[in-house]
């Protein structure tokens, strides 16, 4: 369906995993879009979806600049993140803990800021890539020891969830129309290589198959796929403009999380 077919849309973080289901999707909605990622050789499954690719670190300020200016997206999704090195608080240095923050949050706001800065145009969106994780200890469902081995991680995500709120923020303060939002897989995607990394960690302690221990914990498997259908249902529904943070659940409409009035 062509839903989308005059949006040109950037997505950090699109040559493997969810970034590429998501660009997957949107490619198949028709939109324009870009992918940055760092390593060329990946960045082929991105270019075969018809999507444009750039080489590059989502770090990178300079390149986030230019990739904005050049690129005038009407939609950013600053997904890029690192795969967890996956030990107990005991076994990681403080390099190995600060992972997810020295990938994840400085990229988001990297990105965050080259939005703000160019800035991007009245009406376009910046979604920014958090996790099920950032809710620990805030629902029920999500237990703290079924994350004990992710060090820094789950505070990186809460992190750039909040930070979807002060860069909307700062939009509002100063006019710009530009709107934040974050995006929330609320179970573990055991088809991406960080979530493949997870769950082995946690199946080889509990002696059980990577499947076994995802069906255990999460009941079902949340498929990449899916993610990348409901962030064009996002971007395509009229209902969806308005929230700070959205969730996927396995065969589960798309989960308003953090809705305001209208802005
Ligand atoms: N899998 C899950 O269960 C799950 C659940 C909730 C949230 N998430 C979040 O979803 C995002 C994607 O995760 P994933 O599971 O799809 O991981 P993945 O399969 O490991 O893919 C990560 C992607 O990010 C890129 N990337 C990493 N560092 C980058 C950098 N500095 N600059 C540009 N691109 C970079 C990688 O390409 P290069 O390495 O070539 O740059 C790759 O394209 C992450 O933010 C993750 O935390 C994942």
């Amino acid at each position: 369906v062509a839903v989308l077919s005059n949006k040109r849309i950037v997505v950090t973080g699109g040559s493997a995993g969810l970034g590429l289901a998501i660009a997957k999707a949107l490619r198949e909605a028709q939109a324009d879009v870009t992918v940055v990622a760092r390593d060329e050789g990946r960045l082929e499954a991105a270019r075969e979806t018809g999507a444009h690719a750039i080489a590059g670190d989502a770090t990178d300020a300079v390149l986030m600049d230019r990739v904005i200016a050049h690129r005038d997206p009407d939609v950013l999704i600053l997904n890029a993140g690192a795969r967890l090195p996956m030990a107990r608080i005991d076994e990681l240095s403080w390099e190995g803990f600060s992972t997810a923050w020295d990938t994840d949050v400085r990229a988001t706001l990297i990105g965050i800021q080259a939005a703000l800065r160019t800035p991007m145009r009245p009406g376009t969106r910046v979604m920014v890539m958090s996790s099920g994780a950032a809710m620990v200890m805030s629902h029920p469902a999500i237990s703290p020891d079924d994350l004990r081995l992710s060090g820094g991680y789950v505070g990186a995500k809460r992190m750039i969830w909040f930070m979807a709120h002060q860069a909307d923020a700062v939009s509002r303060e100063r006019g710009l129309g530009i709107r934040f939002q974050a995006l929330v897989p609320g179970q573990l995607v055991g088809a991406t290589e960080l979530g493949r990394t997870v769950a082995r960690a946690y199946a080889e302690i509990e002696g059980v198959t990577v499947d076994e221990h995802i069906l255990r914990k999460y009941g079902s498997h949340l498929q990449p796929a899916q993610i990348g259908r409901q962030v064009v249902e996002l971007l395509s529904e009229p209902e969806y403009e308005n929230g700070i943070a959205y969730g996927f659940r396995a065969e589960a409409p798309i989960l308003p999380l953090d809705v305001q009035g209208p802005r």
